[in-house]
């Protein structure tokens, strides 16, 4: 018997608000600043999906294969009966994970997009007899609470999302993971890498293009939202290496002097020719970086592993 429950901690209106509020703060600072998560809307998402598969864009590749290396090291070192994913997704790569846990008891999967949440749920109560998936609508970034399910308990957080946090954002968000650990429990995280400044540039500044139309569509995101007159071609997509920072930045170049009219929050917003509106940044990380982190947030590195060619990282830690 498995069971598919679904619990929603966000009202469903909880989206809108939360955009008005990021476009009226953000378009109102110095530098403008849109969050990266409004992207992912269906097309957006989309798009994030062609991402992975650019011959430029290799770290999902290089995660996918950790994670196939080393599910039956992370299984026994964990002998997880709950796994709980931040930011699910489809849970493509975690499948593998999955097929590992021997002794799994119950999968959460914690997302902001309930379809995402419903499709990969049924496929995973009918591949898999016995397991069952408690998914709960949730921003990755809330405070969360788990359902009562046995431990030890595995939370997983892959992707290299966590560089998208900027380092104080991440020190709270390690602080409020560390606080869902009990003893016995495990942290596996996902972290890009430190690396060549052209393999990064190139990995957020395809030839083809798709990363450029995901950056932009968070103005279409905008549009059809609060009523904008964004006009996408009148912005460049750029890719900027920060080295101090170590992170790339994504931004979106106003090509010339323009107002652009945001009807659902009354707000008319100028653009100077030149002018940078910031959408992302995505932090890359050393290993001596992760474990500091992780030790201010009350945790210790236990295991490190990455792929052949030390592009990215999967570290497992525990309570301390
Ligand atoms: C999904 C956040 C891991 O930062 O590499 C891909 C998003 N942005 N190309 C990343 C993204 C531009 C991606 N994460």
């Amino acid at each position: 018997m498995s069971l598919f429950l679904l619990t929603r901690t966000l009202p469903e209106d909880a989206t809108e608000a939360a955009l008005r509020a990021d476009v009226q703060q953000g378009l109102g600072r110095n530098p403008k600043t849109l969050p990266p998560k409004w992207f992912y809307d269906a097309h957006g998402s989309e798009l994030f999906e062609q991402i992975t598969e650019l011959p430029e864009y290799y770290p999902t590749r290089a995660e996918r294969e950790i994670l196939i290396d080393r599910a039956d090291e992370i299984a026994a070192a964990t002998g997880a009966r709950t796994l709980v994913e931040l930011g699910s997704g489809s849970s493509e790569k975690t499948r593998h994970l999955i097929d590992a846990l021997a002794g799994l008891h119950t999968y959460v999967p914690v997302d902001v997009s309930e379809s995402a949440l419903t499709q990969a749920g049924h496929a995973l109560v009918a591949e898999r007899p016995g397991l069952n998936v408690h998914a709960l609508i949730a921003d990755f970034t809330a405070r969360l609470v788990l359902p009562d399910t046995p431990g030890p308990r595995l939370v997983a957080f892959l992707g290299g999302t966590i560089g998208n946090l900027l380092p104080a954002e991440r020190a709270e968000f390690l602080a409020s993971v560390r606080a869902l650990l009990s003893p016995g429990d495990a942290l596996l995280l996902g972290t890009d890498l430190v690396k060549d400044e052209k393999v990064l540039v190139r990995a957020y500044d395809d030839a083809a293009g798709v990363t450029a139309a995901f950056n932009k569509n968070v103005l279409n995101v905008v549009n059809r939202e609060l009523g904008a007159d964004f006009d996408p071609g009148a912005f460049d997509h750029m890719a900027l290496w920060d080295t101090g920072n170590e992170w790339i930045e994504m931004r979106l170049r106003s090509r010339t002097e323009q107002t652009v009219k945001i009807p659902a929050l009354d707000l008319a917003v100028d653009f100077a020719a030149g002018e940078d509106l910031h959408t992302e940044i995505s932090a890359k990380f050393r290993k001596g970086g992760i474990r500091a982190e992780l030790a201010a947030a009350g945790m210790e590195l236990t295991h490190w592993w990455t792929d052949g060619e030390g592009r990215f990282a999967l570290s497992l830690s525990e309570a301390r």
